[in-house]
């Protein structure tokens, strides 16, 4: 996939470089064309004043018309004013000085005016006359006043101008290509291959090939990389994992399939073992047929598992006490436990579930505790509302939940203590709860008893 140019990281970070160098450019331009006004004028007073002190020197402060023609042409004025502190004042003056426009006294002006005024020079000062005045440099207190056309100095300032326009041109594009260079090869070029790995690797996951190669870069490109291809490695593996585990589970469901149909032949000949009237056969038939029966029932259960999907539901809106009391009811119809069932629910708790599936996980619960309490015990539930959530609690005082039952509570097959048992109960009942948006935890086990948590969405 291909992001077109100026969409792309490089062609936004090329723009921008381009327009904060321009922008840096205007920073450093706008007080520097004033500057540049500003020593054109100290220069023309300067050379004003210097024309000046000619006067001094000549006989009745007078000189030749073309002498002071000349004079005033090399210090390009067309007229000078000096007043020293001492009040006498020289002048100097082509024939007929033009009309003065604009008058600038140099020892008031701030620097914003400078900047304004040095615009207006370039934008329409080119045939303006200007008067200017100053303090001398060269004798402190004296006060010097030029007249001039502006021409050449808007030309000069337009050169100015244009040779920073110049530069800052070939200045921002030189930045911007460097930064774009460097930016290819730092970030664009790993992100590109990163990319075209991550398509590689989710076509085709389990082939070790297109797992991204190691790199050496410690920076953050580096960093996601190494944890790009760690999580590929144990994807990989998880996967490899997960392929022998389905192989294994349609293995064992075959394996499961013909045990279940060899003890159901084996049943029928237990059948007519029972029919013996041998003391000692029929001793050991009932054990045998109860053997085989919680054989099958194993069978049948991890076919199932095997086999089951995960489950479509179909919610509804229920009161949570009266499932309560049909669970009890289902669970003491097969079993001689004598129990004292609480059924604490307040009665206007209603949920919103499946409701199959929900009655399937309170069934497996009052199992496992009945199982845990052969001569009888207590089964309380109870539940609450919690802000977003729906609390319930299943509390038996059975004797605890065996230590090598607990650490794998939760996991298909792994979690049974108990002889006969396939360790699916609560692996269910978790996976259930989750689809509903809840869980199930162990809240505390012990002597004493041991209770489960499980939470649904309140709505
Ligand atoms: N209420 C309980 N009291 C004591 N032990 C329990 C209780 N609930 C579950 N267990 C223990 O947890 C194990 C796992 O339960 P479960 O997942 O339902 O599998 P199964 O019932 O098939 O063994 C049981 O074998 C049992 O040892
Ligand atoms: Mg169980």
């Amino acid at each position: 996939m291909r992001v077109p140019f100026w969409r792309s990281l490089s062609g936004r970070l090329l723009l921008l470089t381009v327009l904060f160098v321009l922008l840096g450019e205007v920073l450093i331009y706008v007080p520097s064309i004033a500057r540049y006004r500003l020593a054109y004028l100290h220069e023309r007073v300067e050379a004003g004043h210097l024309a000046t002190l000619a006067l001094e020197a000549a006989p009745r402060g007078q000189l030749q018309p073309e002498l002071e023609a000349r004079m005033l042409g090399h210090a390009m004025v067309d007229a000078v004013v000096l007043r020293t502190p001492a009040r006498s004042s020289f002048m100097m003056s082509v024939d007929m000085p033009p009309p003065v426009d604009d008058t600038f006294d140099l020892r008031e002006s701030g620097p914003v005016e400078l900047i304004f005024d040095a615009f207006d020079v370039m934008i329409d000062g080119k045939d303006k006359t200007i008067r200017v005045l100053d303090e001398s440099r060269m004798a402190p207190g004296t006060v010097v006043e030029v007249v001039f056309g502006q021409g050449d100095l808007y030309k000069s300032m337009r050169d100015f101008s244009n040779r920073i326009l110049t530069l800052s041109i070939i200045l921002s594009l030189l930045t911007a290509s460097s930064v774009f260079v460097s930016l290819q090869w730092l970030m664009i070029g790993p992100l590109r291959t990163i990319t075209a790995n991550l398509a590689r690797f989710r076509k085709n996951p389990e082939d070790r090939g297109s797992q991204i190669a190691d790199t050496n870069r410690s920076d953050e490109i580096g960093l996601a990389q190494k944890s790009l291809s760690d999580m590929q490695r144990d994807l990989r593996r998880a996967l490899l994992q997960k392929t022998r585990l389905a192989a294994l589970g349609s293995a064992m469901g075959k394996v499961n399939h013909d045990l279940r149909n060899t003890l159901a032949t084996a049943m029928i000949a237990s059948d007519s073992l029972a029919q013996s009237e041998d003391p000692a056969v029929q001793k050991v038939t009932p054990r045998l047929v109860s053997a085989m029966d919680r054989a099958v029932a194993l069978c049948s259960r991890t076919l199932d598992y095997a086999q089951s999907d995960e489950p479509e539901l179909e919610p509804a809106r229920f009161s949570l006490h009266r499932m309560i009391d049909d669970v009890a009811e289902i669970v003491a119809m097969d079993t001689d436990v004598k129990i004292d069932w609480v059924n604490e629910v307040p009665a206007d708790i209603e949920v919103t579930a499946d409701h199959i599936q929900l009655f399937r996980v309170f069934q497996n619960l009052s199992r496992n505790a009945l199982d845990a309490m052969p001569n009888g015990g207590r089964i309380c539930i109870s539940a609450r509302r919690d802000n977003d959530e729906i609390v319930i609690d299943v509390v038996d005082n059975g004797p605890g939940i065996p230590e090598k039952a607990q650490a794998n509570l939760f996991q298909p097959f792994a979690g049974s203590a108990r002889p006969g048992g396939s360790g699916l109960g609560l692996a269910i009942a978790r996976e259930n709860m989750r689809l509903h948006g809840g869980d199930i935890t162990l809240a505390e086990t012990g002597a004493d008893g041991t209770r489960f948590r499980l939470t649904l969405p309140a709505d």
